[in-house]
């Protein structure tokens, strides 16, 4: 089974001849299955994606990313994602695959996509990308997973829950099996900077002799204040103030012991990796609130979407709407994984996958490496499909209008004319003839024919 789709009607061709000359979209006609959709609001975008989605054979996965929450579909699993579904992907889950997987490949993903945000909330400059590359590093290799080791990739995906379970069991063992977390990062910056604070090598021995001396100081101290507090108002309201005392002479005791114990095992100074690797305190600390940032957007949660073995999967991303470069990261993230599954499964000549972006101006990106430009140039021979709907051929990029096999433009608001004639080469005339959910221009790359836009009447 293939899919087959009756567009309309070609309206010159049906004059010319004086018959109704049907145009039909055929997945073994055209030269990829990608199709790009702009109109303006009530066009019928919606309606289209619709379509093509109804005429996929039942053996075709898909996947929609549904920012207005309105791509209802017969036959879809819907997962709303939201702060209180708390539902999403684990940025540290690792492709275990030798050839397409690994840490190198899950760290520059993340680095790529965070680089791509416009927020400056979230961007990273050189020296964070670096040192929130040392820092994923790190956290792998402290779950024992290794860049140079595809043996140690796989790992069991655990929720928020579970790990919370483990540590509090200290299960360190089945938290080793698993993919660490976002938090788990967090903790380990914090920890660094504090290193970097106190001037230990917090991965030597004696380094976390250091550390964890200065937290018993830190303890102690507090303890002291709490108890001179306690003395003051006792004073005040002339207590028995003996057994206090003491209890103040102990704490003060306590925390000097702590203090030179930390000073003592203090010994390497300076000359540690981590000085250069984790640069300074500043930066450090700018990359920890853009973690934490990230950590605050429920979409990266470790809680899996209840998808199940739905083969249609609704993402019904619009409580999380608003933020375009939480979508964007999640987008992205979800497509670089697609398109390694894809490669993984192996070639196809049938459709296999589709994914349909609505609102496309919110993932527009002109890196032909982004992966969804390189589904569009690259991913034909491994059955996977894009659908990208927007309100103008503005919002599609240069690879994507080079390669797409399909563009199908609905009535255009009269702003988008100029882009569109000096992008797809189309007539100002053929821009006139659309009528919002009446009339069309499709181009189609089919083999044997010379692309043009056609005018379609639909039906
Ligand atoms: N070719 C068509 N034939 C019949 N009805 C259509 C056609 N195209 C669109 N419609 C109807 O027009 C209405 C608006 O279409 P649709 O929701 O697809 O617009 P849209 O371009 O997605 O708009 P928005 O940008 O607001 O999401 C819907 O009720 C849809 O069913
Ligand atoms: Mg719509």
């Amino acid at each position: 089974m293939t899919a087959s789709i009756p567009i309309g009607i070609d309206f010159w061709e049906s004059q010319k001849r004086n018959v109704e000359s049907p145009i039909i979209w055929d997945e073994l006609q055209l030269s990829n299955p990608h199709v790009g959709i702009a109109g303006t609001t009530g066009a019928g975008k919606t309606f289209w994606i619709k379509r093509f989605i109804a005429a996929m054979p039942d053996d075709v996965e898909v996947d929609i990313f549904d920012i207005h929450g309105d791509i209802d579909v017969p036959g879809a699993r819907e997962v709303l994602f939201s702060e209180s579904t708390r539902y999403g992907f684990n940025l540290l889950s690792l492709n275990p695959d030798p050839h397409y997987g690994g840490v190198r490949r899950a760290v520059s993903d993340m680095l790529h996509a965070l680089g791509k945000t416009s927020s400056s909330s979230m961007k990273l400059g050189d020296q964070q990308a670096g040192v929130l590359r040392h820092l994923l590093t790190d956290t792998y290799a402290l779950r024992g997973i290794f860049a140079n080791s595809p043996a140690t990739w796989a790992r069991n995906e655990i929720t928020e829950a579970e790990a919370k379970a483990y540590a509090d069991n200290r299960d360190w063992a089945s938290l080793r099996q698993a993919y660490p977390h976002l938090s788990d990062v967090v903790a380990l910056a914090k920890r660094k900077l504090k290193a970097l604070w106190l001037g230990v090598d917090d991965s030597s021995a004696t380094g976390k002799a250091a550390m964890s001396a200065f937290d018993e100081c830190s303890r102690a101290m507090w303890s002291l204040n709490q108890a001179r507090k306690r003395m003051a108002k006792m004073r005040a309201e002339d207590g028995d103030l003996a057994a206090l005392e003491k209890r103040l002479e102990a704490g003060k005791e306590k925390a000097i012991a702590a203090f030179s114990a930390y000073v003592t095992q203090i010994e390497t100074g300076r000359e540690f990796d981590d000085v250069t690797k984790y640069q300074s305190k500043d930066t450090l600390t700018s990359v920890i609130t853009r973690l934490e940032n990230l950590m605050d957007k429920g979409i990266f949660n470790p809680n899996p979407p209840p998808f199940g073995d739905a083969m249609i999967r609704r993402y019904n991303l619009k409580p999380v709407s608003h933020s375009t470069d939480e979508l964007r990261m999640f987008v992205n993230f979800r497509l670089s994984a697609i398109v390694r599954e894809m490669k993984e499964r192996g070639e196809s000549r049938r459709i296999r996958r589709m994914v349909v972006l609505d609102e496309c101006k919110n993932y527009l990106d002109e890196d032909p490496q982004a992966p969804i430009n390189v589904i569009a140039t690259e991913m034909r021979k491994f059955g996977l499909m894009i659908v990208q709907a927007g309100q103008s051929p503005a919002h599609w990029s240069q690879d994507f209008i080079k390669s797409a096999g399909t563009l199908m433009l609905l009535n255009l608001a009269t702003v988008d004319w100029d882009p569109a004639i000096r992008k797809l080469k189309i007539e100002q005339n053929d821009l006139r003839f659309l009528r919002p959910q009446q009339t069309g221009a499709v181009r189609m790359l089919e083999k044997n024919r010379v692309p043009a836009f056609r005018r379609v009447q639909f039906q």
